[in-house]
């Protein structure tokens, strides 16, 4: 069945999928060690137990993503990233993903103003990093250091480097987000050990997105994340649209390639 062997192009449905998740799907990548990243329109929430679809949010955060991964990548941050193929998929490098969701916090939402009683809005006395241990049946509960270098999720040494690349992450976020008038008060990043002939280096995986992160603006507070489904305010696409806008990524009325008339001179 040599015929059959894949070249660089595959044609999306001969493409062996090796994982869905509820945001994205990923598939087998052109070359070995590498995989592509699809990004679906799918909301969820409160671990799937809310749904919908929003028709355009994948090719927002594909954006989004992108353009956060090679700032990344550009200040000697690694990550899984390699490049964008087309509006709702990027070239990543395969890795193995430590199951953790490391969630950076500047200013208290969410879950750690409900746990601690802390009023939403508050900033915190210093960022704190948390862990949550990813799996879906247990509901993603939180987790120690204690926790996960015992069970062996992480060594120590693996998760001194998945803290250092929080912070980094966290500093470089909240400088580009202020600079847009967005203030970062807390985001999520999955991290995974990429293998690199007899190497292994802990990278910045998954996506960085208005699922992924809570942005408020900093003059009005009003939310530009994924709060406003969790919370059925509604407006979460002109939110995204509106933080894609303010990074420069969209312009005004920007139309996708070869729609629409165009001038003839
Ligand atoms: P939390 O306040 O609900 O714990 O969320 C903290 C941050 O992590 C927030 O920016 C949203 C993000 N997050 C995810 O990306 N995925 C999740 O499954 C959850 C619960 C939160």
């Amino acid at each position: 069945m040599d015929f059959l062997k894949p070249t660089r192009y595959v044609p999306m449905n001969r493409r062996r999928r090796i994982y869905e998740g509820k945001a994205k799907i990923l598939y087998e990548g052109p070359e070995p060690g590498t995989l592509i990243q699809h990004f679906k329109d799918d909301a969820t929430a409160f671990n799937a137990k809310k749904h919908a679809i929003i028709d355009g949010k994948g090719v927002l955060n594909n954006r989004i993503s992108e353009f956060i991964f090679n700032h990344l990548n550009a200040m000697g941050i690694p990550t899984h990233f390699i490049r964008r193929m087309n509006m709702r998929e990027q070239l990543i490098r395969e890795v193995e993903i430590i199951p953790l969701e490391v969630v950076v916090r500047n200013v208290a939402a969410g879950s750690i103003a409900t746990r601690l009683g802390i009023e939403e809005g508050t900033q915190l006395p210093r960022s704190i990093i948390e862990f949550y241990y990813k799996n879906d049946e247990l509901n993603d509960p939180m987790v120690a250091e204690e926790h996960i270098t015992a069970f062996g999720w992480a060594t120590p040494q693996e998760l001194d480097d998945v803290m250092a690349l929080a912070i980094r992450v966290n500093d470089f976020l909240s400088g580009l987000f202020l600079g847009v008038g967005i203030r970062l008060v807390d985001f999520k990043i999955e991290c995974g050990r990429l293998f690199e002939g007899d190497m292994m280096r802990i990278v910045v995986a998954d996506e960085i997105s208005p699922d992924s992160c809570r942005l408020w603006d900093i003059n009005t507070n009003e939310k530009m994340d994924k709060d406003r489904f969790r919370r059925d305010m509604g407006g979460m696409l002109e939110a995204y649209q509106e933080v894609a806008k303010r990074l420069g990524i969209l312009n005004e009325n920007e139309r996708p390639a070869n729609t629409g008339p165009t001038l003839v001179q």
